[in-house]
């Protein structure tokens, strides 16, 4: 019988597969690249091209969809040298101070006045660079501190990391791992924003946004934003050599190398002089090219930071002290009730424009109807705005003097009240009884519809490649899509007669659909939008109902009696599917092919209709036994994961006192290493490929 063209593709598909693990393996564990970046992209491309082509054959455990590194990202993922660590926060002088008394303190009075380094802080995105014989191998984003995504093929291209130490400058290590922060300097922010405008693309929010955005660029890379990216380093975490005492010479080590070391940086000896430091630094801060936010400072004798160690998010040894959050007024020149996926009307303050912390702020929440009342903010008004770090633009407070003189000229401020009909759909608006929140009730209200299409597209939920804002308005606006489950009835045709679509587009928005119907529980529980169900409580919830039916008709008693959930939640729930409509919903998005492998229920609950039918699905001889994997193993990892639950038992990704068995592959890396450690302090029985084939 001929073999079909599609059986050749899906044969050559598991080949290049299987030789992209190969690489895979070679180049995570065991640091031993065969081939080159060029060439590995190339299989991959090979791949990718093939599954465009027979989107049918798409395995789910193709490296294409990267279901065991972050599928979420589409970055393969490998394991920090040593965890990436965050700093703690100084706000203020005081918190500086007894910074240094504790140290001194924990130091036995030995120091009576300490040595530090003093650093800019930052604000990018930090990274670790790891080099071989003194050749750039790998270059990860920090991700969790301990694993982080691999964006070696984008840090390349940034010009101050050097592919090679030089090595004139210092002895090369054999192997060395440098930590720095990638930003992107203000300049460049500012021109990278101009062009996003004029494509009319979202611009970036801040400069270390657009840092950490470009670092993860993986399609149609704009090499510009790449080379307009600064490197600074700041740390060795491994590679110093032998006979190094200081963070001032590992400083001076990494700018022999090559490296861009902040050139603010000081050597300062007392705590005094680190607040003078930063002082300084804070009146230098609007002449510096690159955005920090406060400065690092960092005791300088290595000998005696590792004396005084690491919390488990922090060390001891450094600190970061904050600048204060930046303010400036400006005038509130209009409020606009916006519709969410909730239907809370949240009103939102429109600016002129202004540039406060970096940033150019245009638009700031207002949350609610009692926090207008509270800041009694007026269209017209003379308002202050504040942005510190992280933090999102903040409405301050009102200028009261300049409304006064306003007032005193003629002007009439109106105090602002939230429409009583849905801006969107014309619904009349509800402010339940004790909630902050006004609401349209209009279940089917374009505005609630959009905003639900786009959670069901996202990253955590379904994940639908494609399925943009532009083109969710259009299904919304001309009728195609009326709720959730039309999307998955929509044709090519359909969608090609939509503006700015194409065949191909088309037909690659309906294989994505397609490919979006398998799915895994949670995830399908995030996608129906269900109020208080994120990530975290889609996995708490599958994992103890295994399925979706058990969870449809739990009772409120049995979801509050599970572990991290709460009553709102548990109520949200019942809630949700107790509603005639979502239920035929969810009906229909069965029905029309969505579905996930059943998750085996973490523990029983203690009664009712959900436990008998939860019980039924635990069968096996590893019936109630939890795996972790790790290190090189003979086969994928997937396929003792699928053996493994076929015998009824589940395979997690930490180490835990509930967990069964640590099966160890062959080469113990980074996470495989501290994996075993976890299992030895834990008691957890560790297993080799050997022991796990004979369990199963
Ligand atoms: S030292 C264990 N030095 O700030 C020491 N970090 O909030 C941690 N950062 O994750 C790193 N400038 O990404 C250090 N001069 C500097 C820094 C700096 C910025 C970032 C870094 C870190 C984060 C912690």
């Amino acid at each position: 019988m001929a073999v079909s063209e599609r059986d050749q593709a899906r044969l050559k598909a598991a080949q290049l597969a299987a030789e992209i693990r190969r690489h895979d393996g070679l180049y995570y564990q065991r640091d031993r690249p065969e081939i080159s970046d060029a060439e590995y992209d190339a299989l991959m491309r090979e791949l990718r091209a093939l599954e465009g082509r027979f989107p049918e054959i798409v395995h789910p455990d193709s490296p294409s969809q990267r279901v065991a590194g972050v599928p979420a990202t589409g970055f393969a993922t490998a394991p920090h040298r040593s965890p990436m660590l965050s700093l703690d926060n100084a706000m203020d002088e005081s918190e500086l101070r007894a910074f240094d008394e504790r140290i001194r303190r924990m130091l036995g009075g030995r120091a009576a006045t300490l040595d530090f380094v003093c650093e800019p802080k930052l604000d990018g995105s930090g990274v670790e660079l790891i080099y071989r014989a003194g050749r750039l191998l790998r270059g990860l984003t920090r991700g969790d501190g301990h694993t982080g995504e691999d964006v070696t093929h984008n840090l390349r291209e940034v010009p101050s990391i050097p592919a090679l130490l030089a090595p004139e400058g210092a002895p090369i290590p054999e192997s060395a791992s440098v930590r720095g922060e990638v930003v992107l300097p203000l300049a460049a922010f500012a021109s990278l924003n101009a062009r996003r405008e004029a494509r009319e693309e979202e611009p970036f929010a801040n400069p270390r946004n657009a840092a950490a955005g470009s670092l993860r660029q993986i399609h149609d890379i704009d090499f510009d934003r790449l080379h307009s990216l600064e490197f600074r380093a700041y740390a060795l975490a491994e590679g110093a050599p032998e006979g190094t005492t200081r963070q001032w010479e590992i400083l001076e080590r990494l700018r022999a190398w090559g490296f861009v070391v902040s050139p603010e940086s000081r050597a300062c000896h007392g705590i005094d002089e680190a607040v003078a430091f930063h002082a300084a630094l804070l009146e230098k801060r609007a002449e510096l090219p690159v955005e920090i936010d406060g400065s690092v400072i960092k005791v300088a004798e290595l000998e005696l930071q590792r004396e005084l160690g690491a919390l488990s998010r922090s060390p001891r040894w450094a600190i970061a002290y904050k600048f204060p959050p930046e303010q400036a007024t400006t005038r509130l020149e209009g409020i606009e009730a916006q519709v969410g996926r909730t239907g809370a009307l949240t009103p939102v303050a429109k600016l002129r424009p202004i540039r406060v912390g970096g940033v150019t702020v245009s638009n700031t929440s207002l949350h609610n109807q009692d926090e207008i009342d509270r800041k009694d903010a007026r269209v017209g008004d003379t308002v202050v705005i504040q942005r510190a770090g992280d933090v999102i633009p903040q409405l301050v407070r009102v200028d009261l003097d300049a409304r006064a003189k306003a007032v005193s000229e003629g002007a009439t401020l109106e105090c602002y009240r939230l429409p009583a009909k849905c801006p969107v759909c014309g619904a009349g608006s509800v402010r339940l009884l004790g909630e902050a929140v006004t609401r349209c009730p209009n279940l089917d209200c374009p505005a609630q519809l959009k905003n639900n299409l786009r959670h069901l597209a996202g990253r955590g939920a379904l994940d639908v490649d494609g399925l943009g804002e532009k083109i969710i308005d259009q299904l919304v606006e001309g009728g195609l899509v009326a709720k959730l489950s039309d999307l998955f009835t929509l044709t090519q045709d359909e969608l090609e007669g939509l503006e700015r679509m194409g065949e191909k587009s088309a037909a690659n928005l309906v294989a994505s659909l397609e490919r979006a119907k398998q799915t895994r529980l949670p995830r399908f529980l995030i996608a129906l939008g269900i109020r208080h169900v994120g990530e975290t409580l889609a996995e708490i919830l599958s994992a103890h109902f295994g399925d979706l039916d058990p969870l449809m008709d739990a009772k409120i008693e049995h979801i509050e009696a599970i572990e991290g959930v709460g009553p709102t939640i548990a109520e949200s729930v019942v809630r949700f599917f107790g509603d005639r409509a979502n239920r035929a919903e969810v009906k229909r998005l069965r029905e029309l092919g969505i579905g996930w492998p059943a998750e085996l229920p973490a523990e029983l609950p203690a009664g009712g209709a959900a436990a008998s039918m939860a019980e039924g699905k635990v069968e096996g001889k590893l019936a109630g036994k939890s795996f972790v994997l790790t290190g090189t193993l003979s086969a994928p990892r997937s396929e003792f994961k699928q053996r493994i639950q076929a015998a009824g038992g589940k395979v997690v990704g930490s180490v835990s006192k509930k967990t069964s068995y640590v099966v160890a592959g062959e080469s113990a890396g980074e996470s495989a290493g501290s994996k075993l450690k976890k299992a030895e302090e834990l008691g957890v029985q560790v297993l080799d490929e050997a022991g796990l084939e004979k369990l199963l």
